[in-house]
């Protein structure tokens, strides 16, 4: 049974009627620029054909009740228990709850109309693996609020809303690339996002070129806490460096040939993880005309090295992120392979020859499962549509 067909039927079970909509609305993987956009960089992701689908109705009553599939859970709240994170009977919203009642809070601040309405949803983007299953959460809610409450914004209007979202009701001070590529994702297109103006274009990815996930089956651990911290660092470089370089607003501002006359200011920590976000930024940059090119092999090597930068100088990596890039880079057909989003767990992202991304997904998986006794999970992806309703 396809995701769609699950949701409906038990939506249908649990509501005794079907569902009135359906929305779909894919996580993301990212090629390059990693926790760069919230220092105003560019990223380049695309969307994944896996995503979340979330069957709904609105609902007669005051209350949003909502089955997770996944996580066979179920959860109500009005608009009253919002701010106080709290379920309609007053005991505190379950983690996962955060999200959805995080997405009405946030579309209740910008004035917009929030209807109660009734869902069952679930997702094959896996929980705590890089490729944004949150984000995608975020955008069907975001989506079914938007067919409910007869009102319209775009699609990355819609994904500022999902930031603000996360930002201030979830706690995670996450920048915009995920809810971005959810929101605005093209079929068969990579995004390239500047995530300051947010102006975006859409590029194609060759034709005889594959991308590979691979999942460590590692789950992120501490995320919300490191990744707060990493920003905050880079919000303390800034700071530093303004008092020699006085205008500059964040690290997009600063190059790389900048940074290196300035980097002996900055504290030992500080310093390796703004090295990291200007070269990145440079690397993103320099990945566009590489790509309208052709020239894969160079634009594999920016992965690489981008890989060793969150591993050295970020430190968003672990043991079994390492090793499957070891593994993929050793491999024939491998341009480049990388830990993909946040780290700390999750999946790696492998550009490869199409011709041989079967042998090299089936060396792949071989070669990790020998190394650390765990068996990823390993499949060549499509970029696809952004969040839609069906
Ligand atoms: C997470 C965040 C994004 C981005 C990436 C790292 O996925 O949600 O905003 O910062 O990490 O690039």
């Amino acid at each position: 049974m396809t995701l769609h067909e699950t949701t409906t039927a038990q939506f249908q079970e649990r509501f005794g009627e079907a569902p009135a909509h359906i929305v779909r609305a894919p996580g993301r993987v990212n090629l390059l620029g990693e926790h760069v956009d919230y220092n105003d960089g560019f990223v380049l992701p695309a969307a994944i054909d896996r995503a979340t689908w979330l069957s709904f109705s609105s609902s007669d009553t005051d209350q949003t009740s909502l089955v997770a599939l996944d996580l066979a859970e179920e959860v109500s709240f009005t608009p009253k228990t919002l701010s106080a994170k709290t379920d309609a009977a007053g005991n505190p919203l379950p983690g996962w709850a955060l999200y959805p009642a995080g997405v009405m809070w946030a579309l209740q601040e910008a004035g917009l109309g929030t209807p109660a309405l009734k869902g069952v949803y679930a997702s094959n983007v896996p929980q705590g693996s890089g490729l944004s299953s949150s984000a995608s959460v975020e955008m069907a809610f975001a989506l079914a609020w938007q067919t409910l409450g007869g009102w319209q914004r775009s699609p990355m209007e819609r994904a500022l809303l999902g930031q603000k979202a996360e930002n201030h009701y979830v706690g995670v001070n996450c920048g915009i690339m995920d809810q971005f590529a959810s929101a605005c994702g093209e079929q068969d297109r990579l995004l390239y996002l500047d995530c300051r103006s947010l102006e975006w274009q859409t590029l194609p990815l060759p034709n005889d070129v594959a991308i590979v996930i691979a999942d460590t089956r590692m789950r992120r651990r501490l995320t919300s806490g490191e990744y707060n911290k990493r920003r905050a660092d880079c919000e303390e470089a800034v700071r530093i460096l303004s008092a020699k370089l006085p205008g500059i607003k964040s690290l997009r501002d600063v190059s790389v040939e900048t940074f290196n006359q300035h980097a002996s200011e900055l504290p030992e920590r500080v310093e390796k993880r703004a090295r990291h976000v200007v070269e990145e930024i440079e690397r993103s940059v320099r990945a566009i005309p590489l790509l309208g090119q052709g020239d894969m092999l160079e634009f594999g090597r920016l992965l690489n090295r981008c890989h060793a930068s969150l591993r050295d100088l970020y430190e968003v990596s672990i043991p079994e992120l390492d090793t499957m890039v070891d593994v993929a880079q050793s491999l024939a057909g491998c341009y480049g392979a990388r830990l993909t989003g946040a780290g700390f767990g999750g999946c790696t992202v492998n550009l490869v020859a199409r011709e041989q991304a079967d042998a090299f997904s089936g060396a792949l998986a071989a070669g990790y499962e020998e190394e650390t006794g765990f068996s990823p999970e390993i499949y060549i992806c499509s970029a696809s549509r952004g969040a839609e309703l069906i």
